[in-house]
This record gives structure tokens, C-alpha cells and sequence, in this order.
């Protein structure tokens, strides 16, 4: 079974996962699909509570991005996951069903 056909339909088709950083934490999401996704891929039924409207609304999944101009606040369920992204702070929703501790804001 290839990556793509598990899980067929919740994520979009996809080769390969890719490594990004969140919180100083390495997660392995993939490619191909947003970082909502990603994370419902690396930490299987983290984001069951229902918190989360997939469509850009209630801005449930903000994360803050390091980038080369000093960093963006982001909708992770509008954002691509690209190899070598660094999250450097979630949602208070987000921190919770992803089990990171006030450490790892
Ligand atoms: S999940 Fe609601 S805005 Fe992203």
C-alpha cells in the first residue's frame, strides 16, 4: 500500500511525508496536503474534539510560522506543509489536541 491510498479521501494524495518543527517538536505529515491535515496524520485522533471547521471560519488552527521575515500567524487548515517549516507557537486548541506542553508553546 502506498502513502496515498491510506486514509483515501481524508488526505489529498500524497508520495512522501516531509519533516517540519513544531514547538521544537519533529513531525513527519504529508506532502501535498495543509498543516491540519499533517497534523491529524502524525498525531492520529489528536483533533476528534470537533473544534475545528476545516474551511477557514474559526481560526481554531492559527499557527505562527519563522519565516526568512520575521514570522506569520497562519490558518493551518489554508497552509501547505513545505519540507523544513518551523511552527514556532499554536492556537490554544491547537497546543492542547497535539499534547504539547506550555514548554513546547
Ligand atoms: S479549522 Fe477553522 S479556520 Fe482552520
Amino acid at each position: 500500500m502506498t502513502h496515498s491510498e491510506w486514509n483515501e479521501g481524508l488526505f489529498n494524495p500524497f508520495d512522501k511525508l516531509i519533516e517540519i518543527t513544531v514547538c521544537g517538536v519533529r513531525f513527519s505529515v504529508p506532502e501535498n496536503n495543509n498543516l491540519l491535515r499533517g497534523f491529524q496524520y502524525a498525531r492520529a485522533g489528536a483533533l476528534l474534539r470537533g473544534n475545528y471547521c476545516w474551511n477557514g471560519d474559526c481560526v481554531n488552527c492559527l499557527v505562527w510560522t519563522d519565516d526568512d521575515d520575521g514570522g506569520s500567524r497562519r490558518l493551518a487548515c489554508r497552509t501547505e506543509a513545505t519540507p523544513g517549516m518551523v511552527i514556532s507557537a499554536l492556537s490554544d486548541d491547537l497546543r492542547a489536541d497535539l499534547r504539547l506542553s506550555e514548554s513546547n508553546r
